[in-house]
């Protein structure tokens, strides 16, 4: 059922950005961009989709959030992969965009696919103009310098700065670096379906949480063929993480709770919200 549901929104992404794509044509820069939008779980734009299915909003409108989350989610890879920051080889099981091309190439396969972004928000079937102005405003805060590029920057910051972070440090870095583009795909939905967002937001804060708690376990358990991205370089790099600060049953007994927590919080959607129950769970089981 969940991985139906899943696999579904996957494909329905995937073409939506095949065709929105089609505009650029066939040169490096598209190429590329096209290349680092591929593959992944589009947990973000599931997420778009669900919880904007929750109110009845069409799926052929709610699809460009969708695809606006995966591009700017893509975008940060793309740059995080990049030498000056991770220096990772590999992303979603294949060479990573400065590997394939090089490191110009990536920069710009970032950048354009983040302009993207708020392109495909702005299209008039996305929404009504107060539904995008409130969809670009708020994905420009989750991605920008209040959002996941200040905890890029805080977690570059914490290991330059040669000084272990703390729980609550850690806490405040791994919700913007993570957890605001797993919170932007909520506050959609319930701007899609005009809606109370507090509930939702409730529930993604506790998953968005969660994603970066299981990301931590999975760095030091898991089998880098299936993540498809280099493990184990957290510990080499000397980095703070759930793990490190609460140890692996510690970070496992954390996950739950916050699973359980973001479960509640989808209380008043009572049987609607079955599948968001079931991805809250599959964000602390998944092996990839
Ligand atoms: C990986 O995110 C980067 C982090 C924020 C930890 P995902 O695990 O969602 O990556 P893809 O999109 O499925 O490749
Ligand atoms: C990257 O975090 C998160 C963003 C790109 C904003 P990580 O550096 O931990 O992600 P992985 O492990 O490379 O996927
Ligand atoms: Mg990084
Ligand atoms: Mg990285
Ligand atoms: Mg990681």
């Amino acid at each position: 059922m969940f991985q139906d549901a899943l696999g579904q929104a996957q494909d329905a992404i995937a073409s939506f950005l095949t065709q929105e794509l089609a505009r650029y044509g066939d040169d490096r820069l598209a190429e590329g961009m096209r290349y680092a939008t591929e593959g992944g779980k589009r947990l973000r734009g599931f997420l778009v989709l669900e919880t904007a299915g929750l109110f009845d909003v069409p799926q052929a409108q709610a699809l460009h959030a969708a695809a606006a989350v995966e591009c700017v989610h893509a975008y940060s890879l793309v740059h995080d992969d990049l030498p000056c920051m991770d220096d990772d080889d590999l992303r979603r099981g294949r060479p990573t965009v400065h590997r394939k091309w090089d490191e110009a190439t990536a920069v710009l396969v970032g950048d354009a696919l983040q302009t993207f972004a708020f392109e495909l928000l702005t299209d008039p079937a996305a929404g009504d103009a107060e539904q995008r102005i409130a969809l670009v405003s708020g994905l420009a805060r989750a991605s920008g310098a209040e959002g996941m590029v200040l905890g890029q920057a805080q977690d570059i910051a914490a290991e330059t700065a040669g000084r272990q972070l703390d729980l609550d440090e850690i806490t405040v870095l791994q919700r913007n670096k993570t957890g605001r583009l797993i919170e932007w795909p909520a506050e959609a939905g319930a701007i899609l379906g005009r809606a109370d967002p507090g509930p939702l937001g409730t529930y993604a804060r506790a998953i968005g949480l969660a994603f970066q708690i299981a990301d931590d376990i999975l760095d030091v358990t898991g089998d880098s063929e299936k993540a498809g991205k280099a493990l184990r370089k957290d510990a080499e790099a000397g980095k703070a993480t759930f793990v490190s600060l609460l140890g692996l049953d510690g970070a496992r007994d954390r996950e739950k709770a916050l699973v359980e927590e973001a479960c509640e919080a989808l209380a008043p959607y009572g049987d609607r919200s079955q599948t968001l129950q079931a991805l809250a769970r599959y964000i602390i089981a998944r092996e990839m």
